[in-house]
């Protein structure tokens, strides 16, 4: 069963503070310290929510605790915003109500934390599913990426928002997220140039130095040194509990969940790193001669690489910074800039170049989070403002944010009292009025069109001549001099002219939060926000999509004289749009309180919270709640909490809960003054009376929980006894039958005992007596067995005796027998004994006889038998000492071994000869016909050659390959191939001398067994053939050259030309070759070959004569041929070794 709890349960303080009792700021802060205490940090006022920020982690935010909250009353449950988040989502959700909550406190009060829990709460209680789950992750990826660029450490938060948000979050009817739209306020951009001591530039800056990798920075041309930067403050670079670069990673990680491209990201990080770079450009003046200072850029570099990273032309940005051209109509004056004026520049662009970023930032999350269906929305809107802000020195933006304030206070308080005045419509209860201060004043002060501050501002800044901030005051002075909100003190208003707490260039505001000192100085400058054209020019020229995006107004096409709206002008006209927006909505609110200036846990300064209590109107607040009926409720819960004071409602009241009620309210006589009745909830209107119903439940309470206690005793005792008798009753059986158990089996075992000696007695009388039987039957048998033993033993006896007797006679017969057959071998011994002597004499005596006829045998032939023996031998060690010693089977293998006896040096030198011919037999029956013809070839050149040419002796060792030119393959020779019809014998390339100098010119050599034909060795072409019959012989030297001659037939139609001198490297072959074709033929005669160191050779009609000489080794040991006159060529040879 679930249990129903309420608010009021376990109430640390009052958990609502319309219940505090007495009311008083005193009891208010009290209640707030005592709950603030105990980690209660929420406190309601009525619908609205307190949050004091507990500067520590809580762990209240528990998925637990989400579902805890879920789905439950805003009352039911001890107040958490959680409780805010569910009963805003619940109505929007089932009926249909546009809700916003409006979260607001001071600086570091907790209303970004509070505004993501309300974003979570609400992620993790609407719908699920894949694209749900990617809307909610982008709505809350997009709060990192704000933070970083739009937070900053301050002196009162180290994660302050500078930047005032809006979002509306869109759900379809289901609830579930679709997307949303974010709405940025006044981005406090002076930061960016300029940061007040002891706070920090935005988060960006520094999460881009930690964090950024080493490659990224040198890509940005940035260095990791923070201090390197004039822009970035360094006295607290690094915040204690601040990783920068861990947030740079989740920055990173955020941008890419929302959406944003890779070279998006880039773009912006340039634009961040063009921002630091701007800041360290400086200026030095430089006087001109016409007596102007003019400013002109120190160093140069930072400008430069800030370029680079913009894609701008250096000049251009040069110039912007050094002129500033005003176009009036159709005139253009360009005057120089003084160091001042130059610095303000660099800084006006450097705040532009920000706050542009971070608007196109917002909206470029917008076009990733935008609902992508265009059905009717619901809508929840966040809005986490800055809060109301009290410096010491408040300028500009202070005003605007404090006037933001003053609007939304307005808004509290009308849309506060016009919730409960519809509320008292609804429940039909009479409306009385409330008194409270309506600050509608103070916003007519400022946003007056006609005379409010910030008309009479804008006013100023567009007015022609000299206008400066002081002109500014004048006139604030003279216009807002009766407003009583409004205190200077040059004002009209005489009261102030001598409150020195009231500077001259000064004027205060009493805002509905406190009085507020504004100095002007910089009013005037920051309303104008004033870049310089040249500048935005400069900018639009850029090479850089994004930095022409951003200022657009630089297009020199769209140049637009008129001035830009100013700051006030634009911020006023977004709080209208704002509220417009609120007051379309169902409001929820959450105000959060900053317990100490320390930021520090447990610390509760009261004085710092009972400003804040003051000035957010938090007692206004119960009051106008507590205006008409402090506490209000619906019947059910109602009679549910307090039926126990009635007999007739408890425990079950059966009929409708209001009628309950009503019997309830009329027993326990409460004053109907204290009560109404609405539709569906009863109004009380003094908390007293609830307490009084809270004391008499708490007493009922006690008394129920005595009779409970008592009923409870009562039933436990009665139920115990009971259980003991069953008990006792169960043991009792079981004992009885144990007990019962036990004797029968004593009894079994008895009767078996009694029974075994029984069967056991008469068991041993019937074996005795079997015993007795066998004995007799045994004894019988024993003494018939002595009887037949003793006949037998006697018989035995007897027939011993009679053995006895005759082996006696036997022994002595067979003693008798053996001693006359010894005798008789004793005889017969001595007779063989006898007669062997005899034979061995006689064999003595012919042994004798022939071995004296052996000996003159043997005298006679022994020297030619041992002489036999001896040869044979010897002959056989000398062949077996051969076979084992034999040379290897290659005929070429000279080995033979030596020879042992002079005796067979014929014989040896013979074997040798038939061995080896023996060899070459064998050696040769293994050949192929190919090689057989190879050796004949061999064999014929060895014949023809052999100790006649030098060149001989290096040609055995070279195979004859004949085709050297691969002449059938080779495509370049295949149309000469194709000439000759015979099959080549040869073919190579040969040198053809020539006569007149004895040079060579390469030519084919080709013969066949029909011609020779020589052939260009280039083209293939034929360029002599000559018939083999018309070659008569061949002329060789007897040198190691390669020259021969070929002489033909004189009177042959081949002679005409003359016989050919060729040389070639493979002479031996191609004359042996000739010579083969020549000893085959059968239709001429055998070639000649002639063999002579001169010979002559017929060129044309000549005879030349052809003369070798042996020379010194020349040229590297080559043949030369020389011309040595008409008649004569010499060729010189080198010498052989
Ligand atoms: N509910 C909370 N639980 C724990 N810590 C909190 C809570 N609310 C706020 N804080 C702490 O207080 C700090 C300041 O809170 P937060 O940034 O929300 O203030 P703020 O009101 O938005 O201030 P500003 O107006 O400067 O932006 C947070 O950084 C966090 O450390
Ligand atoms: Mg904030």
């Amino acid at each position: 069963m679930e249990v129903k709890t309420s608010l009021l349960d376990n109430m640390i303080g009052v958990g609502d503070m319309v219940l505090l009792e007495p009311l008083s700021e005193d009891s208010f802060l009290e209640n707030l310290k005592k709950r603030f205490d105990h980690s209660e940090i929420y406190t309601y006022i009525g619908s609205v929510v307190i949050s004091m920020n507990p500067y520590r982690s809580l762990p209240i935010y528990t998925p637990d605790k989400v579902e805890e909250y879920r789905n439950r009353n805003f009352y039911e449950l001890s107040p958490h915003i959680y409780a805010l988040a569910d009963e805003a989502y619940r109505s929007l959700r089932d009926q249909d109500k546009d809700q916003c909550i409006l979260i607001t406190g001071e600086s570091g009060a907790g209303k970004t934390e509070a505004s993501k829990l309300v974003m979570s709460y609400v992620a993790a209680v609407c719908g699920k599913g894949q694209e749900v789950n990617k809307v909610k992750e982008q709505l809350l990826q997009s709060n990192p990426v704000l933070e970083a660029f739009g937070n900053a450490k301050t002196v009162r938060n180290d994660n302050s928002s500078r930047f005032g948000k809006y979002m509306d979050i869109e759900f379809d009817f289901k609830g579930d997220p679709l997307g949303g739209v974010i709405s940025n306020y006044l981005l406090e951009k002076s930061r960016v140039v300029k940061q007040p001591r002891g706070e920090r530039n935005f988060h960006v800056f520094y999460q881009l130095l930690s964090g950024a990798s080493d490659d990224t920075l040198k890509k940005l041309r940035l260095h990791r040194d923070v201090s390197k930067y004039n822009y970035l403050s360094l006295d607290s670079a690094v915040v204690s509990g601040l990783d920068d670069a861990a947030n740079f990673r989740t920055v990173r990680n955020a941008m890419q969940i929302v959406g944003f491209m890779e070279d998006e990201v880039q773009s912006v990080l340039q634009l961040v790193a063009a921002v630091l770079k701007l800041g360290n450009i400086e200026f030095k003046p430089e006087s001109r001669c016409n007596g102007t200072d003019e400013s002109r850029i120190k160093d140069k570099n930072d400008l430069k690489e800030m370029c680079e990273l913009l894609g701008i032309e250096q000049s251009v940005l040069e110039r912007a910074f050094s002129y500033r051209t005003v176009e009036a109509k159709l005139e253009k004056v360009s005057t120089t800039l003084n160091v001042a004026q130059a610095y303000y520049a660099r800084d006006a662009l450097a705040k532009n170049l920000y706050s542009r970023l971070f608007t196109w930032l917002v909206t470029r999350i917008n076009e990733s989070i935008k609902a992508q269906t265009k059905t009717r929305h619901k809508v929840m809107g966040v809005l986490d403002i800055y809060g109301f802000e009290i410096f010491e020195d408040n300028s500009f933006e202070q005003f605007i944010i404090n006037y933001c304030n003053e609007k939304l206070q307005q808004i509290f308080i009308e849309l506060t009292l016009r919730e409960e005045q519809e509320e008292y419509v609804r429940e039909g209860i009479e409306w009385t009025n409330i008194e409270y201060f309506n600050n509608a004043v103070i916003c007519d002060l400022i946003e007056n069109n006609k005379n409010g501050i910030l008309a009479m501002l804008d006013e100023e800044c567009l007015r022609p001549g000299t206008v400066t901030d002081e002109t500014f005051l004048d006139k604030l002075n003279t216009v807002c001099a009766e407003h009583q909100h409004f205190e200077s003190r040059l004002s009209k208003n005489s009261k102030f002219l001598t409150d020195h707490s009231l500077p001259h260039n000064c004027f205060r505001i009493q805002h509905y939060a406190g009085k507020v000192l504004y100095r002007v100085e910089g009013f005037m400058d920051k309303n104008n926000d004033l870049l310089y054209r040249d500048l935005s020019q400069a900018m639009y020229k850029a090479n850089h999509s994004l930095i022409k995006q951003l200022f657009p107004e630089g297009n020199p096409a769209k140049v637009n004289l008129k001035r830009p709206p100013t700051a006030g002008f634009q911020f006023r006209a977004s709080v209208s749009t704002l509220m417009k927006n609120l007051q379309t909505k169902n409001p929820n609110y959450i105000r959060c309180i900053k317990p100490n200036d320390k930021k520090a846990p447990h610390i509760f300064t009261e004085s710092l919270i009972r400003h804040q209590v003051r000035y957010l109107g938090l007692m206004e607040n119960v009051r106008v709640r507590r205006a008409g009926y402090a506490f209000r409720q619906t019947y059910e819960p109602c009679l549910e909490r307090y039926k126990m004071l009635c007999k007739r409602t408890w425990p079950h009241w059966r009929g409708r809960a209001r009628e309950g009620v009503e019997v309830l309210m009329a027993d326990l006589q409460v004053p109907a003054e204290e009560f109404s009745y609405g539709r569906s909830k009863i109004f009380i209107r003094n908390p007293r009376t609830l307490f009084f119903l809270e004391e008499r439940r708490r007493q009922c309470l006690q008394d129920l929980a005595t009779l409970i206690q008592k009923i409870y005793r009562g039933w436990k005792c009665r139920s115990h006894f009971l259980l003991l008798k069953k008990s006792q009753i169960v043991v009792a059986a079981w004992y009885r039958r144990y007990a019962q158990q036990k004797k029968y089996q004593r009894i079994k075992s008895a009767t078996t005992v009694v029974q075994s000696y029984a069967r056991g007695w008469q068991a041993r009388k019937l074996l005795r007596e079997l015993k007795y039987q066998k004995r007799c039957e045994e004894a019988a048998t024993t003494i018939a067995a002595y009887w037949h033993g003793t006949q037998a033993r006697r018989e035995l006896r007897q027939l011993k005796e009679e053995a006895r007797n005759k082996h006696a006679v036997s022994v002595i017969w067979a003693g008798w027998q053996g001693t006359k057959a010894r005798r008789e071998l004793r005889r017969l011994k001595e007779e063989a004994r006898r007669k062997h002597a005899v034979a061995v004499i006689w064999a003595y005596w012919q042994g004798l006889k022939v071995r004296r006829e052996y000996r003159k045998f043997f005298r006679a032939h022994a020297g030619k038998k041992i002489y036999d023996f001896t040869i044979q031998r010897i002959m056989q060690k000398y062949f077996l000492g051969l076979r084992n010693n034999l040379p290897s089977m290659s005929p070429i293998d000279k080995n033979w071994p030596a020879r042992t006896y002079l005796f067979l040096d014929g014989a040896h030198a013979e074997l040798r000869r038939i061995f080896h011919l023996w060899r070459c037999k064998k050696y040769r029956s293994q050949f192929t016909e190919e090689r057989k013809a190879v050796y004949e070839e061999k064999l014929e050149a060895s014949e023809i050659f052999k100790d006649k040419k030098a060149l001989y002796p290096s040609s055995v060792s070279q195979p004859f390959k004949g085709d050297y030119l691969e002449i059938s393959k080779n495509p370049k020779y295949q149309k000469l191939n194709n000439a000759v019809d015979e099959k080549v014998l040869l073919a190579d390339v040969v040198n053809k001398i020539n006569r007149a100098n004895g040079k060579g010119t390469a030519r084919i050599f080709l013969p066949t067994k029909k011609s020779v034909v020589l052939a260009d060795q280039k083209t293939g072409q034929v360029k002599a053939s000559v018939p083999l019959p018309d070659l008569t012989s061949v002329s060789v030297s007897t040198q190691s050259d390669g020259f021969f001659a070929l002489k033909l037939k004189e009177g042959s139609a081949s002679a005409v030309k003359g016989d050919f001198l060729l040389s070639s490297e493979h002479l031996i072959e191609i004359i042996t070759k000739l010579h083969r074709i020549g000893a085959t033929a059968t239709d001429r005669e055998q070639l000649s070959i002639d063999i002579s160191d001169e010979f002559l050779v017929q060129f044309k009609q000549d005879k030349v004569c052809v003369k070798f000489v042996q020379g010194a080794p020349k040229n590297g040991n080559s043949v030369s041929c020389k011309r040595k006159n008409n008649r004569l060529l010499e060729v010189s040879v080198p010498a052989t070794a």
